[in-house]
């Protein structure tokens, strides 16, 4: 069976991909420096799969720690989440995304060439497209970046991008996630933000949970079906599959291919808050607020390259997606942080 190097693999999206890949037979090594996940996620995600994950704590930017990896073990594929995410501190710490992001994947294609392993899954983001200039959005639309965040998304694209072309035996899935929301059905893993979410979900949850008093919505002055803003909400699990039918993709020699993943479905702010109470079973205060500077009115997918290419298709209803943000929620209260 074939041996897949998950990098960030104890965060949100890593973790529950993981467990879809433990589940497939496939072998997993995971490198995570947990600067935002808990290695409680993996030992959740064991015992749900019943198989171990070999776990390396180390940092992606320090290259010898992370040789380490190739070196003890035989990797078929690298599926690469490592990276800060947080829109909002990119902009105001911008080296410390720029150098984690970009040194942590110059250091993984580096010891990919030099190991010999040649095939990539690597996370982007629907923020490449920034204001599309339409919606759905289709992967051939043109890229545009507002934020360091972003920036690093697209500057790695454009690095496999120009790697692939010059190297044919690359095989890259540059996957280009939409919203993910949700957890596993089990609420025994989930989403663990640090501090206060800057996400609506998570920020709903804690709101339903009494954490936080009521939730901001940002702007209702859109030019969208109810003024609030409408995105495309993408169940994690379903995420989590989207990247088994990528490497399957890869492993028949792909070349670089790209792909939305989403649903194909907008939905609204208070569409969201409105599948969340009925999940909690009860109200969700909530005020509006001006707009969140840098948001965009409307952003979902064209879902059909990935149907088409690799057979995905998106699952879970927004009411699934609701029951199991609430589920995880309700059950970990603080997150992992109880263990
Ligand atoms: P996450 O923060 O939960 O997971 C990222 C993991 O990477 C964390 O466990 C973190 O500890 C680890 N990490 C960060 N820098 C590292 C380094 N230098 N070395 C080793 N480990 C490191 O985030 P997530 O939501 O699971 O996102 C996974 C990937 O998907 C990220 O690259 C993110 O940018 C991308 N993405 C996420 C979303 C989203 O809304 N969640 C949307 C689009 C793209
Ligand atoms: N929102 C609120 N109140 C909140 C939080 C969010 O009204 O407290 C609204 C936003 O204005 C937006 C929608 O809810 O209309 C979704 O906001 P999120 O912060 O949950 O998600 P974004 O679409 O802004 O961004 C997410 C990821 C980015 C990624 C982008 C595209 O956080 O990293 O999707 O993939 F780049």
């Amino acid at each position: 069976m074939k041996t897949i190097l998950v990098t960030g693999g104890a965060g949100y999206i890593g973790s529950h991909t993981v467990l879809a890949l433990l589940e497939k037979g496939y072998e997993v090594v995971v490198i995570d420096n947990l600067v935002n996940s808990s290695k409680e996620s993996l030992k959740r995600v064991e015992k749900l799969a019943g198989k171990n994950v070999k776990f390396y704590e180390n940092d992606c930017c320090n290259i010898k720690d992370f040789e380490k990896v190739f070196k003890e073990n035989h990797i078929d594929a690298v599926i690469h989440f490592a990276g800060l995410k947080a829109v909002g501190e990119s902009v105001a710490l911008p080296l410390r995304y720029y150098d984690n992001n970009l040194t942590s994947t110059l250091n993984l294609l580096n010891l990919m060439c030099k190991y010999e392993v040649y095939n990539l899954v690597f996370s982007s983001s629907a923020t490449v497209y920034g204001d599309p200039k339409s919606v759905p959005i289709y992967e051939d639309f043109e890229l545009h970046v507002f934020n360091p965040y972003g920036r690093t998304k697209l500057m790695i694209e454009d690095i496999l991008r120009d790697l692939a072309k010059v190297n044919p035996k690359f095989n890259i899935a540059l996957l280009r996630y939409f919203n993910p929301i949700g957890a596993h059905p089990s609420g025994y893993i989930g989403e663990n933000p640090n501090g206060i979410p800057n996400n609506l979900v998570p920020y709903i949850t804690q709101v339903a949970v009494g954490k936080l008093k009521e939730l901001g919505v940002f702007g209702n002055d859109y030019p969208t079906p109810d003024g609030t803003g409408v995105r495309d909400y993408i169940h994690v699990c379903d995420l989590a599959d989207g990247h088994i039918l990528a490497l399957n993709k890869l492993f028949s020699g792909s070349g670089l291919v790209t792909y939305n993943l989403g649903t194909g479905n907008g939905y609204s702010v208070l569409d969201v808050l409105h599948a969340m109470e009925k999940a909690v079973g009860k109200p969700i205060p909530y005020v509006i607020k001006p707009r969140r500077p840098g948001d965009i009115p409307a952003c979902y997918a064209s879902p059909e390259k990935a149907y088409k290419e690799l057979g995905f298709k998106a699952k879970y209803s927004i009411e699934e997606m609701a029951r199991d943000a609430w589920n995880w929620q309700k059950n970990n209260p603080n997150g992992y942080e109880n263990e």
